[in-house]
């Protein structure tokens, strides 16, 4: 079977062909076009921006995916597109023009939830990896534990209460003066450390969930309190966000393990290539799965292999369907 998965939830637009053959599959090609330059400027996604740069982009990532797969639209088995959760007029720029193709190629068409395919990428590149496994969604928006029985079987075990843990690394990069999103240079500073004067609360020990919105707050006064700061400074500062995120994620991933009887943890999403989070993750007492580095980011594979496994079980989605802002991986099935 082969399958074309388009994605566009964000500030990616991204398109992958795979070639699935039920225990076995082939990524026959993969394009992510980012947007980060256009957005830098605002400090964040612009929306309406997003929308535009995907109208732009979709025809030439799908084209590109196509011609490096050797794969014509008529040799398709499938689309899957990004449906939900993510920003409504993004998520639409997809899901319409995925639905054009699937009406004018007759081809079978298939809405997929984007963290689903998060949870599943680390399958996508670990074929060894089975069912059950403990997973932490750790990007830009999401920040949950789950466990995953199976495609369309996800029981969720915790989540955050406010923002999500990249969010928590590019707001506390922001405050250190990084451009937009910040977190991954945030993270090449601090492994340059291995220590740090300052201390920053451990985030949320105590209740179920995860909250990382006091950190910033935290950080600001530390700021604040140090006026101006100079290289060092900054870099120690870097160090200690890290190892507040890295620690506050650890912790209840390994809370979750000590009450589950899985010993399977898999981890994904854009945090997920955060190599001292990926560090303390292999210290627990548990088989550990990621995802390859460029799939840990926002990408058109994991939406093509999770529609796969989905067409796979004989679904598709009717093309008299909507997107969904938000979309919680538990109401799945
Ligand atoms: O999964 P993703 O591409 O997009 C969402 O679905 O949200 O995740 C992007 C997030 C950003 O917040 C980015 O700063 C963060 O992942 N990120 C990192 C690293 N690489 C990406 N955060 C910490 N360390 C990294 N190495
Ligand atoms: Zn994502």
């Amino acid at each position: 079977m082969i399958v074309l998965g388009i994605e566009t939830s964000c500030d990616e637009t991204a398109a992958a062909v795979i070639d699935y053959q039920g225990s076995e599959w082939r990524l026959l090609s993969e394009v992510v076009s980012s947007q980060i330059a256009l957005h830098q400027e605002y400090g964040g996604v612009v929306p309406e921006l997003a929308s535009r740069e995907h109208l732009t982009n979709l025809p030439l990532v799908v084209e590109e995916a196509l011609v490096t797969a050797g794969i014509s639209l008529e040799e398709l088995d499938g689309i899957g597109v990004t449906r939900g959760p993510g920003l409504k007029g993004c998520l639409l720029m997809g899901y319409c023009y995925a639905k054009g193709l699937s009406l004018a190629h007759d081809i079978p068409f298939l809405g997929v939830n984007h963290i689903e395919g998060h949870i599943l990428a680390p399958m996508l590149d670990n074929p060894s990896l089975s069912f059950p496994y403990l997973c932490l969604v750790v990007s830009g928006g999401h920040t949950e534990i789950v466990e995953v029985h199976g495609v369309g079987d996800y029981k969720l075990i915790a989540r955050t209460i406010d923002d999500a843990a990249g969010e928590a690394f590019d707001k506390s990069a922001h405050l250190l003066g990084f451009p937009y999103p910040g977190g991954a240079a945030l993270s090449r500073l601090a492994d340059t450390r291995e220590s740090s004067r300052f201390l920053l609360p451990r985030v949320m020990r105590e209740q179920a969930g995860f909250s990382f919105s006091g950190l910033k707050t935290a950080i600001a006064l530390l700021l604040k309190r140090q006026g101006t700061i100079d290289e060092e400074t900054k870099g120690e500062l870097a160090f200690t966000i890290q190892e507040s995120i890295v620690d506050a994620l650890v912790y209840k991933l390994k809370g979750a393990l000590a009450s589950s009887s899985i010993r399977t943890v898999a981890l994904t999403g854009g945090v997920s290539a955060n190599r001292r989070l990926r560090r303390e993750v292999e210290k627990l007492k548990a088989d550990v799965y990621f995802p390859q580095m460029n799939h840990c980011m926002d990408n058109g594979a994991m939406i093509a292999f999770t529609a796969a496994l989905r067409f796979a079980r004989g679904e598709t989605t009717s093309l008299d369907t909507e997107v969904f802002g938000r979309w919680p991986v538990e109401e799945l099935s």
